[in-house]
Order: C-alpha cells, then structure tokens, then sequence
C-alpha cells in the first residue's frame, strides 16, 4: 500500500470508530474525505438517528444518496453532536480546518453543537498549528484589502483561485504562520472587516479527536 492508501485507511478506522459517539436524534455533520466514510458507515444504523445536519452541499448529497434526511439547522435547534474531520489539530484539540473550504458552515455547526468529535487520521496531529495553509472565507470585494492585513500579522495569502465557497465567497491560504496562541489570532482575523470566517477552531475547540493509526484508533480529549 502506498502512503496515501494508509493515511486512507486510517481515516476510515477513525469514521469506523466515531460511529460509537452516535446516540440517536439529529447529529451534525461536517466535510471531506474521512467525514465521507463517516457518512458511509452512518448509513448503516441510519435507523437510529432521526437525520443530520450538513455543512456543506457535498456532504448533503452524499448522507441524501444514502437516504439519510438532511435536516435545516434552523428547524432542528441544537445538536448533541458534530462529526467533523481537520486539516490539523494541536494537543488542546484546537484545529485548522477548511481544507476543503466548507470552513464557515462547520464552523456553525459546530457552535450548534453540544460535542464535537473530530476524526483523522494520525497525520493531522501537530505540536504547533499552521504548517497547513489557514483558510480564510472573505467577501470577494475584501480579498486584496484582507490579504495586505494578513501580510501584517506575519502570514503569507494565496487566493485559492477559481474555487468559490457554498456561500458564494473566497478563500485565502495563509501560508508561514506558526500559530502559537490559536484563541488570540482567530479573534483577531475575525475581526478584519471582510473576513466570513477564519479556519482556527480555538475558541471552540473539538471535545475528543479519534485518530486513526497504524497501531488502530486512539482517542485524544
Ligand atoms: C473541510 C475541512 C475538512 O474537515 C478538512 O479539510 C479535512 O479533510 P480530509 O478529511 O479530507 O482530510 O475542514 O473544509
């Protein structure tokens, strides 16, 4: 198996093992390629769930392909849990996430959310967050003003060209950024004018992180 099938499998050992967090009642769900084996595996005890909240368009396809109901957020009220997967995660389970650029919506729902699990694979475990890319979602009449004021605080944007959110905005990858007080830096770009939502989840950080690894699922709280 080639490295890239591994970190696969490890990401589905995590989807496999989050299933044991599902309780019944609605449940939210987030976005990428481990959540998409979470959806799988979720398909087969749909039966006790009353349906999921999606955040993203992808994902609702996919939990409808498998005749799972897509609940609106604003009619289902808040939900004892979210399972969502990140691009990384520190120790204190504080994330980057937004790879896939549905970091807006997961970030709602996760603030919706009573618990959050997040699954990965063991990959995504980092002692200092920002070696991926921070995702930032602006409106597209702030990207240039926004990047010149992520150049201040030390950070490198890239417009993520050609890619539109689900809510019709852009991303910027801020790359060279060693986020060293997570809670600090999420407040401060989310206060830049333009800016729809940071990829730093510190100020609600997840609740347990399931990693998938070469040894089987760990858990981390
Ligand atoms: C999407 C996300 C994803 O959770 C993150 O990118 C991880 O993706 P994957 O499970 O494919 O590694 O934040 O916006």
């Amino acid at each position: 198996m080639d490295p890239a099938q591994h970190q696969d499998q490890f990401k589905k050992q995590a989807a496999e093992a989050a299933l044991s967090q599902v309780e019944g009642g609605v449940i939210g769900v987030g976005t990428g390629s481990t959540v998409n084996h979470f959806i799988d595996y979720l398909a087969t005890i749909k039966g006790r769930i009353d349906g999921a909240v999606s955040s993203s368009e992808a994902s609702s396809a996919r939990l409808a392909e498998h005749g799972i109901p897509v609940l609106d957020l604003n009619a289902s009220g808040d939900l004892s849990l979210y399972v969502d997967g990140a691009d990384e995660s520190n120790k204190a389970l504080q994330l980057i996430k937004g790879g896939g650029g549905a970091l807006t919506r997961e970030k709602i729902v996760a603030a919706a959310s009573e618990r959050f699990v997040c699954i990965a694979d063991e990959s995504k475990l980092v002692s200092v967050l920002g070696d991926f890319p921070l995702p930032v979602e602006v409106i597209p009449m702030a990207r240039s003003y926004v990047a010149r004021e992520l150049v201040k605080l030390g950070g490198n944007p890239v417009w993520r060209e050609g890619f539109t959110t689900d809510n019709g905005n852009l991303i910027l990858d801020v790359h060279g950024l060693q986020i060293m007080e997570p809670m600090k830096l999420e407040q401060g770009i989310n206060n830049l004018a333009g800016v729809v939502t940071v990829g730093i989840f510190a100020l609600r950080p997840a609740d347990l992180l399931i990693l998938g690894s070469a040894s089987g699922p760990r858990t981390v709280t």
